[in-house]
């Protein structure tokens, strides 16, 4: 399931119709994408909309940040600079934010090395290869992959969502 942002703009209508929609029980999400493509900023507009009133920042040096405004803990993890050691060090906490009621990100899932939770849901940010328009750069196309029927039902309801605004 793709879904195409042509903007920032239609970055934050995505991140709303995902902060609109989710589940009670919150949410595994695993971003994928390459540096610069837009995952801090996509996490940062959903907590914006959850209500969040912290400062959002990058979790790349600190590997995990946590937010505890919103009626469930929020962890955004960034494993972009773990070492294979380094990940073993978090696979505790990765197995414990997995579980339900809780809403986690993470940055980087690439370098997981199986570690994640099954029941999550995929999210591959790209920019798109060819571009057939004019082009400012803000392109980006959101690949969805939902594991477990309880994501495929949320990740239905962020196209319905984002469709109809
Ligand atoms: N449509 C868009 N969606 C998201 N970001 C966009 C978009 N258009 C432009 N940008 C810009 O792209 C940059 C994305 O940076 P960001 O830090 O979110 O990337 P990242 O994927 O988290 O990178 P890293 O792997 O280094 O953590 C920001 O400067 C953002 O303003
Ligand atoms: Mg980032």
């Amino acid at each position: 399931m793709k879904i195409k942002c042509e903007n920032l703009t239609d970055t934050k209508k995505l991140a709303n119709a995902f902060a609109n929609n989710l589940p009670t029980e919150g949410c595994f999400v695993s971003l994928y994408g390459d540096i610069g493509a837009g995952k801090t900023t996509f996490v940062r507009f959903i907590l914006k909309a959850l209500g969040v009133k912290e400062k959002i920042t990058s979790p790349s040096f600190v590997i995990l940040n946590e937010y505890m405004g919103y009626k469930m803990p929020i962890y955004h993890f960034d494993l972009y600079r773990l070492e294979n050691e380094g990940i073993k060090t978090i696979e505790q906490e990765l197995a414990e934010y997995s579980k339900r009621g809780t809403l986690t990100f993470v940055e980087w899932a690439d370098f997981s090395q199986g570690m994640l939770s099954y029941d999550r849901l995929n999210i591959k940010i790209v920019y798109p290869e060819v571009v057939e328009y004019c082009d400012d750069g803000d392109n980006r196309i959101f690949e969805f992959e939902p594991l477990g029927n309880e994501n495929a039902d949320f990740v239905n309801k962020i196209m319905r969502d984002f469709e109809a605004n």
